[in-house]
């Protein structure tokens, strides 16, 4: 693929309904030609706006490289497409290989099946030139390709990160149904909030939104706890570059406000306690057992995110209560507050008896779910309406 001023394109891939924020990210870090696709937004940048991009970016699962493109209708054009590649560039004997592949064609039933040709076609390249061939490994591979096959359209890339982005190395435990990191980044970015009040996750598991919040109000990149990522093991891997960035702690900020947890489960709260131990902040969030019920305002204005249950453990006559519990909570102790809620159950979060003022799909896993806000006006609807009438 074409490098140009050593720019070349990438593509950062994402969940269904974040690809806004996540070009929004991209624009911030310096990204060029930023186009918003479907679950995934292309970019261009250098090596170093690689390596930022997957230390730095909190709504990416995975940034890949595009290295080939070809046309193929069948087994033999996939094999040939593949072998155009030279492969010595990329990787070496010694290397251990894993294939991802994303298969939507006529031409290929069986994503599995591009996976073995393609393998064969780069094996095959290794052993004829060398009289060796890199072997697979699917659990820990030093390279790992992905393959995109839209109808005869091809493209290889390198997958930089190597281990999805989601686990960022704090999280070792977790609550029954935790929300994906990128997916509570996501959140957070959507509702606009970036320190300039109070957070609280009344309903906070082990922790995924207060821990994504203190990330985002104190700028910490979300990638410091990783292991590592997939291009610091590909051949033109620049350490030095790569440590000047990590270690750039340059761009952090200050936060004066408050950052809460809480939840109604103990168990819950030691786990959150952990993760946010494991990501060196502790001291920055408050994690306490409470029920929602007993949640009261702060002297200050304070921005509410929740993920309550979606009711699969729950009869539903009490679920709808209990959602019902939770609008009468919102408008009776937190007027001229704002709150989003993320919720899997339709007729669930209807029973909330607030209008939403803004909403958007998300998908939590395979969940296809509502993400409201609530704004719990000072007084109520009509009379907010009528005092700005007056103020015209
Ligand atoms: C879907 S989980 C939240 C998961 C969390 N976002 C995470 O990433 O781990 C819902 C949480 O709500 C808590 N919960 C249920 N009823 C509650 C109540 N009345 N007050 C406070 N927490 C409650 C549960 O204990 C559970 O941890």
């Amino acid at each position: 693929m074409a490098e140009e001023n050593n720019y070349f394109e990438l593509v950062a891939k994402t969940f269904k309904g974040l690809e806004n924020v996540l070009s929004n990210e991209l624009i911030e870090l310096g990204a060029k030609d930023v186009t918003i696709l479907n679950r995934a937004v292309s970019f261009k940048g250098d090596k170093a706006m690689m390596y930022k991009a997957n230390l730095w970016l909190r709504t990416a699962l995975t940034i890949i490289k595009p290295i080939h493109v070809f046309k193929s209708k069948n087994e033999v054009e996939l094999y040939k497409g593949i072998s155009q590649i030279d492969w010595s560039e990329y990787m070496d004997v010694s290397d251990t290989l894993s294939i991802s592949t994303v298969v939507s064609s006529e031409y290929f039933n069986h994503s599995q099946f591009v996976a073995l040709k393609s393998k064969d076609a780069i094996v095959d390249q290794f052993r004829n030139k060398f009289g060796k061939r890199p072997s697979i490994d699917t659990e820990n591979p030093t390279i790992l390709l992905n393959i995109h096959l839209i109808d005869d359209d091809c493209v290889v890339s390198l997958d930089s990160s190597g281990e999805s982005l989601h686990r960022r190395g704090y999280r070792l435990n977790s609550t029954i149904a935790p929300l994906n990191e990128v997916l509570a980044a996501g959140m957070i970015l959507i509702s606009g909030w970036n320190g300039q009040s109070n957070f609280i996750d009344p309903m906070c598991g082990s922790g995924t939104l207060p821990i994504e919040a203190a990330l985002i109000a104190y700028n910490i990149p979300p990638g410091i706890f990783r292991k590592g990522f997939g291009f610091e093991k590909w051949k033109d891997f620049d350490k030095d570059l790569f440590e000047s960035i990590y270690n750039d702690d340059s761009s952090s900020k200050d936060f004066v406000n408050q950052i809460i947890g809480s939840d109604l489960s103990a168990g819950a709260i030691r786990i959150a306690t952990e993760n946010a131990k494991n990501a060196f902040l502790t001291n920055k969030i408050t994690l306490k057992v409470m029920p929602f019920e007993d949640l009261l305002p702060l002297e200050t204005k304070s921005l509410i995110i929740m993920n309550p249950p979606y009711g699969e453990r729950m009869k539903k006559i009490n679920l709808n209560e209990f959602y019902q519990t939770i609008g009468n909570c919102l408008k009776k102790n937190f007027p001229g507050h704002e709150s989003w809620i993320l919720c899997g159950n339709k007729e669930a979060i209807e029973s909330i008896g607030l209008h939403p003022s803004k909403k958007q799909t998300l998908f939590n896993g395979a969940i296809e779910c509502k993400y409201q806000r609530f704004t719990m006006y000072e007084g109520s609807i009509k009379q907010n309406k009528l005092i700005k009438s007056e103020k015209k």
